[in-house]
């Protein structure tokens, strides 16, 4: 239709993208036999690709989708196998239209089950590199951490010497909050964003996909983020939604994620048109490709569908994602 091929043509930025997430069922298990890993038994689920790609179409909640997301994530051990998850995301989201990526990884999830940083870390760079030459897309990573462990445990990982250098020389471009958010409020984290603050890291956070608005502003108070990733629940809150409107701040949305997480009951219940009325900045993005039934363009449609935006609105959108990007200004002045 012709308003897919404009959504298809606008030149996008991708903020919220889990790299662990854009794992398809058949890369799991072309993975799972290079690599002898052992996925579980007892779940049925496992059985085979095409068996997997229909439990996600059932998923009750964050956590019931995260223990797939981390048991998935177990085939990934050498180099090669980072490589091939990120370049076979960045070559999707050049399809989709996206210009610029920004994506999420976590390390903790790797380092855990004795994977090295260096490992995880090179795999995404040779991938990187590519995207940028065969593709012209931009990307920069963004270190997660994941909020289910202890706080104590997240500033060993972030203090280790192979990540201070891959934040030294650029490699990482900020941090991020993830995993389960309803017991783990963001203030528990203050000390690692002080720390990643004073090393001049770009800062964002999980806040308000299952967790109430007070969590973003918490995030805002305590962790100082210039983003929200996601922050659905804003619109909860008329005052705080006016501040975050003011101060700049993006929230980079995920409305086919909230769906399949059972966060909303549809892309229609999703804020959009309350976040434009207020002038709060958001982008639109996948979460975790893999595992909800689309890349970005399927969320951009989704959109266009339950909330039927003017052309006008969707080069704002296109607009502030781009000056909410965290890539150069000479960069931005391309991509705009
Ligand atoms: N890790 C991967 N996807 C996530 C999400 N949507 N929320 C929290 N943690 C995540
Ligand atoms: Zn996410």
């Amino acid at each position: 239709s012709p308003i897919h091929v404009f959504l298809q043509a606008l030149p996008k930025c991708e903020h919220h993208i889990h790299l662990e997430g854009a794992l398809t069922p058949s890369l799991l298990f072309e993975l799972a036999a290079r690599n002898n890993t052992t996925l579980p038994a007892d779940d049925h689920a496992f059985l085979s690709a095409e068996s997997l790609r229909l439990r996600y179409d059932h998923f009750t909640s964050l956590d019931d989708f995260l223990n797939y997301y981390y048991i998935g994530m177990s085939v990934l051990i050498h180099s090669s196998d980072f490589e091939a998850l990120a370049w076979s995301y960045f070559q999707r989201a050049a399809a989709d239209g996206v210009h610029h990526a920004e994506v999420f990884f976590d390390p903790q999830a790797h380092t855990s089950r004795g994977v090295a940083y260096s490992t995880v870390l090179s795999g995404f760079t040779i991938a990187r590199d590519r995207a940028c030459k065969e593709l012209g897309m931009s990307t920069e990573l963004i270190c997660c951490f994941l909020r289910h462990l202890p706080p104590a445990d997240c500033l060993v990982t972030f203090n280790q010497a192979e990540l201070q250098e891959s934040f030294e020389h650029g490699a990482v471009a900020g941090i991020g909050l993830d995993s389960s958010e309803l017991d783990f409020p963001p203030q528990l984290f203050g000390e690692l964003y002080r720390k990643a603050g004073e090393q001049g890291l770009r800062r964002t956070a999980h806040a308000g996909e299952e967790g109430p608005a007070a969590y973003i502003a918490n995030a805002i108070d305590t962790l100082g983020v210039e983003r929200i990733d996601h922050g659905i629940k804003l619109a909860e809150d008329g005052e705080l939604m006016r501040r975050v409107a003011e101060s700049g701040i993006m929230l980079t949305t995920c409305p086919l994620s909230n769906v399949l997480l059972r966060c909303v009951k549809s892309v229609a219940e999703v804020p959009i048109r309350r976040f434009l009325d207020a002038g709060v900045r958001f982008s639109i993005n996948s979460d975790d490709p893999a595992y909800f039934g689309g890349y970005i363009l399927d969320n951009y449609c989704a959109v266009q569908e339950a909330h039927n935006l003017s052309v006008a609105e969707w080069e704002s959108i296109c607009r502030a994602s781009i000056e909410g990007s965290w890539c150069e200004q000479d960069r931005k002045d391309e991509l705009l």
